[in-house]
C-alpha cells in the first residue's frame, strides 16, 4: 500500500477533503488507483454482500465523448426531477464545458442491481475512496451529472459494465492544481435529543 507523504488523522482528512475541479497534467498511476480501490472495498456493506465492481477510465478522448453525450441527458433529467434548479445548469448548454473538468481519470463505482442496499454500499465505498485519495494528496469530485449517460445500455456495454450492474458513483481523480476554499457547512440539524435521564 502507498503511504501518504504527510500522515493525516481521519479527522484532518475529513476536514481537508474538497471537491476538486482543476487538475495538474500529472498522471495517476495504476498502483495508486489500486491502492484507492483497496481502501474503497474496506467499506461496510449490507449483509456483507460487497456488491461493487469498478471501471477505471484513463482516456481523455473517451471522457470528452461521454461528457458531450451526458450534458443534454442530464439537462432533461434534472428538468424533470428539479425544474427549479435554474441558472446553475447553464454550464451544461455550453459546448466547451467538460463535465469531467478535463480530468484524466474517471472511476465508476458500480453495484450489483439486485443487492438490497446497493446504493448505500457503493456510496460508502465512494467516501472511503475519496478520503483515501485526499490523504495521498489527490483530489476527487463526484460527477452525478454523468449518471443518466453512464447507465444507458449502449454505454454500459461500451465500458464493460454488465447488464445486472448499475453505475452508482462516478468519481474523477487527479492531482489538484490549486488550493480550494472550503465550502461552508450548515451546523448539524438535531431534530431531537432523547436520553433516558431526561425522562426520569
Ligand atoms: C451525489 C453527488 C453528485 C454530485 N455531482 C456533481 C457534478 O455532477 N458536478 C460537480 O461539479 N460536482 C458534483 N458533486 C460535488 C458537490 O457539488 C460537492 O460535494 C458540494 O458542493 C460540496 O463541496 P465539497 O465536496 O468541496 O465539500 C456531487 C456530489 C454528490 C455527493
Amino acid at each position: 500500500m502507498l503511504k501518504p507523504k504527510v500522515e493525516m488523522s481521519i479527522f484532518q482528512t475529513i476536514l481537508a477533503r474538497r471537491s476538486v475541479r482543476k487538475f495538474k497534467a500529472r498522471e495517476v498511476t495504476s498502483d495508486t488507483v489500486r491502492t484507492l480501490l483497496e481502501a474503497a472495498v474496506c467499506a461496510p456493506s449490507a449483509i456483507h454482500q460487497e456488491p461493487w465492481g469498478f471501471v477505471v477510465i484513463q482516456d481523455k478522448n473517451l471522457l470528452r465523448q461521454l461528457s458531450d453525450l451526458a450534458k443534454p441527458l442530464f439537462l432533461d433529467d434534472i428538468q424533470q426531477r428539479a425544474p427549479h434548479a435554474g441558472h446553475k445548469m447553464e454550464f451544461f448548454s455550453q459546448p466547451d464545458f467538460n463535465i469531467f473538468y478535463n480530468s484524466g481519470t474517471l472511476i465508476l463505482i458500480c453495484g450489483a442491481s439486485a443487492a438490497p442496499f446497493v446504493e448505500a454500499d457503493c456510496w460508502l465505498a465512494a467516501e472511503n475512496f475519496m478520503l483515501s485519495a485526499c490523504a495521498l494528496g489527490l483530489g476527487t469530485c463526484v460527477i452525478g451529472s454523468a449518471l443518466p449517460a453512464l447507465n444507458l445500455t449502449s454505454v454500459k456495454h461500451q465500458l464493460g459494465v454488465p447488464d445486472d450492474f448499475t453505475v452508482v458513483a462516478p468519481i474523477i481523480l487527479g492531482y489538484p492544481d490549486d488550493a480550494i476554499a472550503p465550502v461552508l457547512r450548515k451546523k448539524p440539524y438535531i431534530l431531537a435529543n432523547i436520553s433516558a435521564a431526561a425522562n426520569v
